[in-house]
């Protein structure tokens, strides 16, 4: 059996993905979480399952999408809490085959996608707020919650589990080679074996020995010897770790920061609050810098169209990593410390500089003198010379500093101006 290693090393390189959260809560529009929230009935939220006809779904366009934002892998949902499924499960009747839409969503998103090259990824939620065997009363997030009414409805816990492994066995048979598979979430004592986790594990990599899995199933992945059901990359939320992960022995691990366009993962229709270009830019140079991935959210419409928001977003990204991808991809965190205006990533001798912040006057690299064999900007491939400002003797450390002076007032890209920096062996 592969090693974790080896199963994470082209995640790694791809550094980008795009998240989609896609389901019957695009048509309310306020969140994935409604039928949570709002501890909505069934009846209630039916409403949406007879009315999903996904008349603009085009995964092709989805695809071409992210492939022009540089993303190289997507996740999308196929079951969230709610328990409607995107894909035609033989275990239930809550799935898009029996909704307008009539057909599977998931087999269309798969196969655009596979055709653009970009890495497939399946979200599963391990929560079901659908299934009558899932607690409900007394939970702590179910729609049932408060119901006195389904106090003492009897369930069997077990009957949930076969049905969920079940949906898993089927995401993962039906559909051919499956890049990653995407659980959400454990929590309280909803947590490791009580989802059969390494009963499950074992199954899923029977089927796909290759597939990588995130860690919330439970367990400790930062632990000197995780579990089994662990899981291959730590999957930090709407958070980037100020210092990276790293194991209990201190040594880095793989990980992905899932991160919002705007404040939701499903479709919102009045959140406006979109990132700039410039902040997921930096974003995932900060992921990058520290060794992490980034896999940014969108969430298309009821009828299964990106905003033009977060459209405009991904397109300006994708026209810097076409510029700059050499400065991500296949890079992580660099030997040398954060410098003050900006950060560094690094692929062997290749060295990128990361320039947020202008200031006046030359850029200073600490620790660089004498290694720099050669400087471009990485936008262009223009030179840029290595020299020492007249004077810096008096007032810098020249004996182990090195100095690139960049022209103008302005960065060429205030977003992220990148110098490539080929370092002497
Ligand atoms: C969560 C939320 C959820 C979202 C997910 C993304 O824990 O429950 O709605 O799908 O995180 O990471």
């Amino acid at each position: 059996m592969s090693t974790r290693e080896e199963r994470t090393k082209l995640f790694l390189q791809d550094r980008f993905g795009m998240f989609i959260h896609w389901g019957l809560y695009s048509i309310p529009a306020r969140g994935e979480w409604l039928r949570g929230n709002e501890k909505m009935t069934f009846e209630q939220y039916k409403v949406y399952f007879d009315e999903f006809d996904a008349a603009r779904y085009d995964p092709r366009a989805w695809a071409r999408a992210a492939k022009a934002a540089g993303q190289k892998y997507a996740v999308l949902t196929t079951k969230h809490h709610d328990g409607f499924c995107l894909f035609d499960s033989r275990l239930t009747d809550f799935k898009a085959t029996n909704t307008p839409a009539g057909r599977d969503l998931i087999r269309e998103y798969v196969d655009a996608f596979r055709e653009e090259g970009i890495s497939v990824g399946l979200y599963y939620s391990i929560i079901d707020w659908n299934h009558p065997d899932y607690p409900g009363y007394g939970d702590r997030i179910h729609p049932d919650r408060d119901n006195e009414a389904s106090k003492d409805k009897p369930i069997d816990f077990d009957r949930y589990l076969t049905y969920m492994h079940g949906q898993v066995r089927e995401l993962l048979t039906d559909y051919g080679k499956i890049d990653i598979m995407w659980f959400d979430f454990s929590y309280d004592n909803m947590t490791g074996e009580k989802w059969k986790a390494t009963e499950l594990i074992r199954m899923i990599r029977s089927i796909q020995p290759d597939i990588i899995i995130d860690n919330r199933l439970g367990g400790d992945i930062r632990a000197a010897e995780p579990e089994e059901y662990a899981g291959d990359f730590y999957s930090p939320e709407q958070i980037i770790p100020p210092g990276g992960i790293v194991d209990a022995n201190g040594v880095s691990i793989p990980w992905e920061a899932c991160i919002t366009l705007n404040d939701n993962w499903g479709y919102h229709s009045t959140d406006r609050e979109y990132k700039s270009s410039a902040q997921v830019i930096r974003t995932l140079v900060e992921c990058v810098s520290k060794n992490g991935n980034l896999l940014l959210n969108v969430g298309p419409d009821a009828k299964g169209e990106m905003t033009r928001d977060s459209l405009n977003v991904l397109e300006e990204v994708g026209e810097w990593l076409r510029l700059n991808g050499e400065s991500i991809y296949g890079c992580g965190i660099s030997e040398l410390a954060k410098p003050e205006w900006g950060r560094y990533t690094q692929r062997g001798n290749k060295l990128y500089a990361h320039v947020f912040d202008r200031g006046i006057g030359p850029i200073y690299f600490a620790g660089l003198k004498g290694k720099i064999k050669r400087a471009r900007l990485l936008r262009d491939g223009s030179e840029l010379k290595v020299e020492l400002p007249w004077m810096a003797e008096q007032y810098s450390d020249i004996d182990s500093g090195a100095f690139i002076n960049l022209k103008g007032a302005k960065l060429p890209d205030e977003r992220d101006t990148v110098i490539e920096l080929e370092l002497l062996p």
